[in-house]
């Protein structure tokens, strides 16, 4: 469920007109739900009911301070990367200290700072990696807590550029190995061995292979926690959301049509399934959800620059673009496109919809059926609160979209639109050019 709708002919973000956000703000511009956002972490919390269970929200998914400082009100820790994503935990005014550093190829300085901030963990995933936190530790003179990310080799059924619990992905140790991985880990006198973590992709929509690793990897957990008295298992994040239909996913009516068979995954039947699993090991379970907590809480906002009618092709041309949003270009994925004033007096129109980068890869979406719109209407991306301003660059010098959060009726813009000064501030011509 999620709060965008139509009321009466014009898309709506809780009680705020979308029309309304794209005039004062402009566009290409992302807008989020907070109550959406509230609504998944509060339903992933009941999902789990009965666990001791804790969110370290993965904040590649939408890294916004806003954002992080919603999460963290709400009791989240964070799941981070890099040295980057620790100071904007820091710059939400949250703490690092429930948060968990994962990344295959964490920096000495990132190390550093992770520790000198307090960090609840490091996911370890390879032994050299061991020796250089040990290393970082001991000239700090504390001791690093770790947890080592196993790899459980289970096929996440999912896109291939997102799926890392395969035993041919880069991440993590192979289970047949991390036995001996946590014994070089116990030899280090730096490093506090303190859980067993594991991921196994993103955007799942079954539940079977989050239980085909949890069924993989809890009895592991066990012998770690009868053997270095472990306190703490995660099971990574990736639980999918809905794409198509998306629009219509956030009225309770559309849930009650699915059958029973066909519904897509959710807070409730994930936690079902892995809570029986989980709780008879009398450990803390981390989560790591990105997509799921911030996906379906997200539009991006965007004007129609030119309709153009090709030879048996129409061609919606929009001032949003790959730059904005990747995912399409880079995933084949899709992604919902409404107007944002629905009218059924107008004519259907089948249309490519594109940007304006000049490469045939700015394409959001092939033979889309659409309301026919024209120039310097509005529409909007669904679903992309998660990995889409995230992922955004300044390709063809486009700078990077504005975000709004809407709360209610109150809207506020949490980041502005990136001017030209900003793209070149960086860039000098040398002197041995001049
Ligand atoms: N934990 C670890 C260790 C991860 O690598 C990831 C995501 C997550 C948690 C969060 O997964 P989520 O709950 O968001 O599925 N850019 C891609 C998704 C890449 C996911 C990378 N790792 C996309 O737009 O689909």
């Amino acid at each position: 469920m999620h709060h965008f709708h139509y009321s009466g002919s014009d898309l709506h973000c809780e009680s705020v007109d979308l029309a309304a956000v794209a005039k004062l703000y402009g566009t290409p511009t992302y807008v989020y739900s907070a109550a959406t956002m509230e609504d998944n972490f509060r339903r992933l919390q009941r999902g789990l009911a009965g666990l001791d269970a804790q969110l370290c929200y993965a904040m590649k998914a939408n890294s916004n301070i806003a954002i992080l400082r919603h999460f963290a009100n709400l009791g989240a820790g964070f799941d981070l990367v890099s040295g980057g994503e620790i100071r904007r935990v820091l710059a939400a005014g949250a703490d690092v200290k429930s948060s968990v550093f994962a990344g295959v190829g964490k920096t000495e300085d990132e190390i550093a700072l992770a520790l000198k901030n307090e960090i609840f963990a490091f996911h370890v995933e390879s032994e050299p990696e061991l020796a250089r936190i040990n290393h970082v530790a001991g000239k700090l003179g504390v001791k690093a807590p770790i947890a080592i990310r196993v790899n459980p080799d289970v096929d996440a059924h999912t896109h291939a550029k997102i799926t890392t619990g395969k035993s041919d992905n880069k991440f993590g140790i192979p289970l047949k190995h991390a036995a001996a991985a946590y014994e070089a880990a116990a030899k280090y006198p730096n490093l506090a061995i303190k859980g067993v973590q594991m991921h196994i992709g993103s955007q799942l929509t079954s539940v079977t292979p989050f239980v085909e690793a949890v069924e993989k990897v809890a009895p592991f957990a066990a012998e770690l926690k009868a053997k270095y008295g472990i306190t703490y298992f995660s099971i990574g994040g990736g639980m999918g959301i809905i794409y198509k239909d998306s629009l219509a996913s956030g009225q309770q009516a559309w849930w009650d049509a699915q059958p029973a068979d066909k519904r897509p995954l959710t807070p409730e039947t994930y936690g079902a399934a892995l809570v029986p699993l989980l709780k008879p090991l009398g450990l803390k379970i981390l989560l790591e959800h990105g997509r799921f907590m911030v996906g379906n809480s997200g539009v991006l906002l965007s004007r129609v620059e030119h309709l153009k009618r090709g030879a048996g092709k129409n061609f919606l041309i929009v001032d949003a673009a790959m730059n904005d949003l990747v995912r399409p270009a880079m995933y084949e994925s899709y992604h919902e496109i409404v107007p944002l004033r629905r009218d059924s007096s107008r004519r259907a129109l089948t249309a490519d919809v594109v940007g304006p980068i000049c490469e045939s890869g700015d394409c959001f979406a092939k033979d889309r059926p659409l309301q026919e719109v024209g120039e310097g209407e509005l529409i909007a991306f669904m679903s992309a609160g998660a990995y889409g301003y995230a992922m955004a660059s300044r390709y063809n010098t486009r700078g990077m979209a504005a975000e709004v959060l809407v709360k209610g009726s109150s809207f506020e813009l949490i980041n502005a639109r990136e001017s030209f000064e900003q793209i070149i501030a960086g860039e000098k011509v040398p002197a041995f050019l001049k």
